[in-house]
């Protein structure tokens, strides 16, 4: 069903007594109706054309125009507007005419158009039915009586139409400062509401976003969850679901949808699917901050394990090896295999200490650091390291002192130059520092293939790894190290298409 057919079911109140003194002040008498009804068939057959010309003109109106969606809705209002200008010569003003004129009003609250709008057309409504019973070859008695008769059924006609307009705007104001976020959905799952507070909170227009799938702004992940909402919602009445939707600011927001449907006052079905949003997303982030440290104590456990059964021996075995290998002959083949077996074991120690470091870091014993200085002592260590390679380093801009821990930086920037040195063997490291945003900062960055966004977030989940060494565990070491400096780690991409590591961090007071 098209949305603007589907929200305006609510009946409106009016009481008839209040009805019945609006109708005497605009004075619209019997009489008046009977003349009405007398001159209905000469201007009827006007009625086409003048709604025609009346939509042309709204279409004209880049305002307007926005709630015009598409052909046939168009089609459809010129067939209402038919009917309306029928109803205005012909329709007994009784409770059913009543209703049926407070929904004009509704249905153009929910449509989101202003009750000015509506006064104006009004005016050129008046404006076009006087020039047609003006030029009607009729007794000019007779013609002033039916002026007189349409002005004051028009003039009721307006203040029903903005009267109720007014009436669901005061109510929506209302709906609008909840701290709740409110929407409402059609069954094709458009926006046909949203309040300010939802408004605010995705950060866009509501304007842009009626007539525009709610499911639009869900992550593409979850979007098959909220179809099954709204299927429960339109077949049993009410659901509920949890979906992540995307802000314009580009954040996660993880929300959890409660909706009750609307039926329609005429056909019974369910129409419109009403919904408080909450946004969960604090939640969330601090129930997987907890489950996050539940594992990492229960990783922090098992590595001290790991570390006493294992660390241990692995030096014993290491130094025992060593031993063998320097009694073999210096020309013996097996030397090569015994300098082989000792590699691997400081691999396999160097796995054991990422994960020590992971699972159990020591608080950062912050100091004023000057990270050029820091920069140049690491790329020192990083040319003496084996899996560097060959890859030229290049370190520029300017001195900044921050505040920071010098020993749990250094094996954070150690391990993003390794990782730029095997992003392209050979290639070119830049090495910057400098402040932005009022903080300082440390920047590495390759001419290697880069990191594709889409994993951007990954890459700091313990264990996810693209390459075949090592413990997967570097950069979500670096994070959390550079997360309990109270500073920030993100990916970029380079201006060669490489990747760009930055590492922000608290400036030391008065630098
Ligand atoms: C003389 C002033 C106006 C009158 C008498 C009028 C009349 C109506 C009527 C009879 C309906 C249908 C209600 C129903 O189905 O129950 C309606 C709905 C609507 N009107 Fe108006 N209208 C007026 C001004 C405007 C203006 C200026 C616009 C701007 C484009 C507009 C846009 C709409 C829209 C978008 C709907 C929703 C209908 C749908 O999409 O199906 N109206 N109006």
């Amino acid at each position: 069903m098209p949305a603007a057919k589907v929200m305006a079911r609510g009946k409106m109140r009016m009481n008839k007594a209040l009805f019945d003194r609006l109708l005497e002040h605009v004075g619209f008498s019997a009489h008046d109706a009977t003349v009405l009804a007398e001159f209905h068939p000469r201007i009827a057959p006007a009625f086409p054309d003048m709604a025609a010309s009346f939509y042309k003109h709204q279409l004209q109106d880049h305002i307007t125009r926005r709630v015009l969606h598409d052909d046939a809705q168009v089609k459809r209002l010129m067939r209402s507007m038919q009917q309306w200008l029928s109803e205005l010569f012909l329709a007994p003003r009784d409770e059913a005419y009543l209703q049926r004129r407070l929904r004009i009003g509704v249905m153009h609250v929910e449509v989101g158009l202003l009750p000015d709008f509506v006064f104006t057309a009004m005016a050129d409504m008046r404006g076009g039915l006087r020039r047609r019973v003006g030029a009607l070859g009729v007794e000019s008695a007779r013609k002033e009586a039916c002026l007189v008769a349409l002005d004051r059924s028009l003039d009721l006609e307006l203040a029903l139409i903005t009267g109720s307009q007014h009436e669901v705007d005061r109510y929506r104001d209302m709906v609008d400062v909840a701290p709740e976020m409110i929407h409402g959905v059609d069954r094709e799952g458009r926006f046909v509401f949203i309040n300010r507070t939802e408004e605010l909170r995705l950060g866009r227009d509501r304007h842009d976003l009626l007539g525009t799938q709610l499911e639009a702004l869900v992550l593409p992940e979850d979007r098959q969850i909220l179809r099954d909402h709204f299927d429960r919602v339109f077949s049993m009445g009410s659901s509920s679901c949890e979906v992540r939707m995307r802000t314009v600011a580009g954040e996660v927001m993880y929300a959890e949808i409660l909706a009750v449907a609307r039926r329609d006052g005429v056909s019974g079905e369910f129409t419109v699917s009403r919904a408080y949003v909450r946004d969960i997303t604090e939640r969330r982030r601090v129930e997987r901050e907890l489950r996050e440290s539940q594992s990492l104590a229960r990783l922090g456990a098992m590595a001290a394990v790991v570390a006493h059964e294992v660390r241990n021996p692995l030096a014993g075995i290491s130094g025992a090896v060593q031993i063998i290998g320097e009694a073999l002959p210096t020309d013996a083949p097996e030397r090569a295999i015994v300098r082989e077996i000792v590699e691997r074991i400081a691999a396999l120690n160097g796995a054991v200490n990422d994960m020590l470091l992971y699972a159990r870091p020591r608080l950062p014993k912050p100091a004023p650091l000057a990270l050029r200085r820091l920069a140049g002592d690491v790329i020192a260590l990083a040319r003496a390291d084996r899996g560097f390679g060959s890859s030229g380093v290049h370190l520029e801009g300017e001195d900044v002192v921050c505040l920071a821990d010098a020993e749990l930086l250094k094996p954070v920037l150690l391990n993003l130059l390794v990782n730029a040195a095997q992003a392209k063997p050979g290639g070119a490291i830049r090495v910057a520092t400098g402040t932005a945003d009022g903080f300082g900062f440390l920047s590495v960055e390759d001419d290697g293939p880069g990191i594709p966004d889409s994993l951007r977030e990954r890459v700091f989940v313990p264990f996810f790894t693209t390459k075949h060494q090592g413990s997967g565990l570097g950069l979500s070491i670096a994070k959390r190290l550079v997360d309990a400096h109270q500073g920030s780690i993100r990916i970029e991409r380079a201006a060669s298409g490489g990747a760009r590591i930055v590492v922000a961090l608290p400036l030391a007071t008065g630098s």
